[in-house]
């Protein structure tokens, strides 16, 4: 049960969407508040100048160049006090008024900040630290940078929609460059949190539910983040997110715990972590989540024996949003004193957003239950990162001179739109086209309706960290945009997002500076009527219909997974028009979408497709582009079936499709399997494959074998889809999945066109987790499968030797 007192407090109603920076320029009316208090910070920092000594820490300058002389050095001349304020990490905003800011650092009580994303207010807080600072270490300042900086890309799930890692990295890199030129050094990125269940909000901000491609990911966007060094002016150090295991919260919700078998730890949640640190990710952040009963954040064997020992992570671990305080009400601790030791000792590096480490690491110091060894392998890895980032030999290298910082922080020539929108339009997944209803005629009438039709906000999601509303392109813009000159598009809005009251104030309580959700105050019959009316005139209608953002987020866990009410009705009444119906689904989750399916006449899901996403829905749906994109999580049939993944292990009685179900696995009202399956998508060209060739029947234990099919673009058009492999395994020393993705090639072909797409296989690729935790590959039979689904695939075997 909950106890009453841990009601959320207001200040912890700052903390989403995401927290707020000191001064809010990206907000609507909060410009030009931000301007004044930027005036104000810029008045301080003159006081700083006239005191201040040279801006280079206190360690010898001949160590620069190396590192680790150099930070012994540094840490020599350390007080404890000054080495317990290295592992502060705080969030500006309401809980750490401005006056206070200058002092702390000053004093040496601050390592780092969150959420302030303004040059002058950074470079304030930075000459406190490096020039009037007694060792002058230099702060470093974070931010989450999760899918776009000024300019928003799709939402995580979007991205990996796209099945294109050089894309990815792109997008990474433009955050990075972006940020990095508002003066940050870190994003809390990326989120590879493998997530199968799609109640849990924030499956919208990870890459789905296959450790394959998650792993991917995790690879291209720390190299997009780092860039070739996380030293460089345009370099943000990545710190992976949720360590570990947080997309498993059980039933979905929130913060729940997890408790997991350690052969699925390994084998399928654990790899993207892990391959975001192969990466050379330079940072962790530890996750609020218990694990089999020990919360991470005093989790010694996740902490020291996995990821440092096992995994030779070198870097810093930071903790969650107030996660060592709440060790407390995880109830494995009895007050905050008992927090901070059992953190700090497990390896939790930096405390967030609190001041326990500050408080009680002093007095656990003294009494003997910390040592100073304890405390310095901490100091040692929070000024490893500073040093990493550049910030030894540069405390200003990413906040630059006064006379250098930008006048108009949203000025169009700081976006990259031309990168957002062809990510945009990769990350966009075809789900029904019958009749080839898509693409649509620019000359034809065209209703558009729909809540989500004409929102600038939800269009670029949750944690959309700088990113402003006024930036995003709307469908309605984008399809304007198309259609001017040729055919009529005609609006309405036809519903709200949700009539229910109580959903409508969560959602604005999300917020902390305007209203998420725009209420039409119309009788949901009148607004009906209107879109009605407009669809009737037209050729087609084009609903846009799913989720607002704040219902894919941090928090917001949902216990069905329909399109609202509301929005039901409206479709309900377009269909009985009898005009085709196109659906555009906005969505942070897998939907339940067994009626649109069977009633719409072409659903595109679109996610949230950010700051260009208008005008990359507008080139599918007007046939500008080829839609290519592909689920990277399946969609279950009904909420009842979660968890639905692909790679499921096998089971004793499985169900056969065709045969009579009794005592199989399965739900007797129910079809077997997902609605929409991993990997699947359509084009507007059809594409077949031939029977897979396999070099040989055999592969040698060390050796390689090739596998291949002919793939052909049987329409008219040119194309693009991905030909995914995947590994089934026979017979092995424990229950293996019933098929795992392993390789996934893009392919472009012009009409008629075939390619030979070839896949080396080697033995890596048939390794798993057996009993001891033991990674191997045991000899025996595989059966190689390649398809543009996980479901409709062509096969063939071999054996290991
Ligand atoms: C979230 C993190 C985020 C942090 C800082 C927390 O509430 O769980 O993902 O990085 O806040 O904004």
């Amino acid at each position: 049960m909950e106890d009453d007192h841990l009601a959320p407090s207001s200040s912890h109603r700052f903390r989403l969407l995401p927290h707020p920076p000191l001064a809010r320029p990206s907000r609507g009316t909060a410009g030009a508040a931000g301007r004044s208090v930027a005036k104000r910070l810029a008045l301080g920092l003159c006081a700083f100048l006239l005191a201040s000594g040279g801006a280079r820490a206190a360690a010898n300058p001949a160590l620069l160049n190396d590192k680790d002389a150099f930070i012994a050095d540094l840490m020599s001349q350390m007080t404890l006090d000054e080495k317990i304020g290295q592992l502060r990490l705080i969030s500006i905003g309401p809980d750490m008024p401005r006056e206070k800011i200058a002092k702390e650092i000053a004093a040496g009580r601050i390592g780092g900040t969150f959420n302030s994303v303004i040059h002058v207010d950074n470079r304030m807080m930075q000459d406190a630290a490096a020039r009037k600072s007694r060792l002058r270490i230099p702060l470093f300042f974070a931010y989450d940078v999760v899918h776009g900086h000024r300019t928003i890309f799709p939402i995580g799930l979007g991205l990996a929609s796209s099945w294109d890692m050089g894309a990815i990295e792109r997008a990474a890199r433009v955050s990075a460059i972006e940020a990095a030129a508002d003066s940050l050094d870190m994003t809390f990125a990326p989120m590879v949190d493998i997530s199968r269940d799609p109640r849990w909000g924030r499956t919208s901000e990870g890459f789905g539910e296959d450790p394959y491609l998650v792993s991917r990911i995790a690879r291209a966007t720390v190299k997009g983040y780092q860039g070739p060094s996380p030293a460089r002016a345009d370099s943000i150090m990545a710190s992976v997110k949720h360590f570990a295991l947080y997309g498993a919260v059980e039933g979905g919700r929130d913060y729940n715990v997890v408790d997991m078998s350690p052969l699925r730890m390994y084998q399928d949640y654990l790899p993207p972590y892990r391959a975001a640190i192969d990466a050379g990710a330079g940072g962790v952040m530890v996750a609020l989540n218990s694990i089999n009963g020990i919360p991470a954040s005093a989790n010694t064997w996740l902490l020291q024996d996995l990821l440092r020992k096992d995994w030779g992570f070198r870097g810093i671990a930071i903790s969650d949003h107030g996660a060592i305080t709440e060790l407390v009400r995880h109830g494995v601790a009895r007050d905050d004193r008992e927090a901070a030791r059992l953190a700090i000792k497990a390896g939790v590096d930096m405390s967030m957003a609190d001041t326990l480490y500050l408080q009680e690491l002093p007095g656990l110091v003294k009494s003997g239950e910390v040592t100073v060894a304890e405390i310095d392998r901490s100091v040692r890895n929070v000024l490893g990162a500073k040093y990493d980032m550049g910030l030894f030999h540069d405390p200003y290298l990413r906040i630059g001179a006064a006379a250098d910082d930008p006048p108009d922080l949203y000025a169009e020539s700081r976006m990259h739109r031309a990168d957002a929108r062809e990510l945009a339009r990769k990350s966009l997944v075809l789900l029904e086209n019958r009749n080839q209803t898509l693409p649509l005629a620019r000359t034809a009438t065209v209703a558009l309706v729909g809540p989500l039709a004409d929102s600038p906000l939800d269009m670029m999601g949750s944690w959309s960290a700088a990113g402003k509303s006024e930036s995003s392109i709307t469908l309605r813009q984008g399809m304007e945009e198309a259609m001017r000159g040729q055919g009529r598009l005609l609006y309405a809005r036809g519903a709200n997002v949700t009539d229910d009251a109580r959903i409508v104030d969560y959602l604005n309580f999300l917020n902390w500076d305007h209203k998420e959700v725009f209420q039409d105050p119309r009788p949901p019959a009148d607004m009906i009527a209107e879109a009605v009316g407009i669809a009737r005139q037209a050729d087609v209608i084009v609903a846009a219909v799913g989720e607002s953002r704040g219902m894919s987020h941090e928090s917001s866990s949902r216990t069905r997974l329909d399109i609202p009410a509301s929005q039901r009705a409206l479709l309900h009444a377009l269909k009985a028009t009898g005009k085709p119906l196109v659906l555009v689904l906005m969505n942070g989750r897998p939907l339940d979408l067994q009626w649109e399916s069977a009633n719409a006449d072409a659903l595109l899901e679109t996610w949230y497709s950010g700051t260009e996403g208008g005008h990359a829905i507008a080139d599918v749906v007007f046939g500008d582009y080829n839609p290519a994109g592909k689920l990277p999580i399946s969609f279950p049939r009904s909420i009842g079936q979660i968890p639905t993944y692909y790679n499921h292990p096998r089971v004793g009685r499985p169900f056969v499709e065709g045969k009579p179900g009794n005592y199989t696995s399965q739900y007797f009202e129910e079809k077997n399997g997902p609605l929409y399956p991993f990997g699947y998508g359509l084009s507007y060209t059809g594409f077949s494959l031939s029977d897979v060739v396999l070099d040989s029947a055999t592969m040698a234990r060390g050796g390689k074998l090739g596998a291949q099919v002919n793939l052909k673009n049987t329409g008219t058009r040119r194309g693009e889809t991905v030909v995914q492999l995947y590994i089934h395994d026979a017979a092995a020393s424990v229950v293996r999945p019933v098929k795992e993705l392993r390789g996934f090639q893009r392919i472009a072909l012009e009409p008629g066109e075939t390619r030979t797409v070839r896949f080396e296989i080697d033995e890596n690729d048939l390794k798993f987790f057996d009993a001891r935790l033991q990674h191997v590959a045991e000899p025996g039979d595989f059966e190689v499968q390649i398809g543009l689904d996980s479901q409709d695939v062509k096969r063939a075997s071999f054996t290991l030797r």
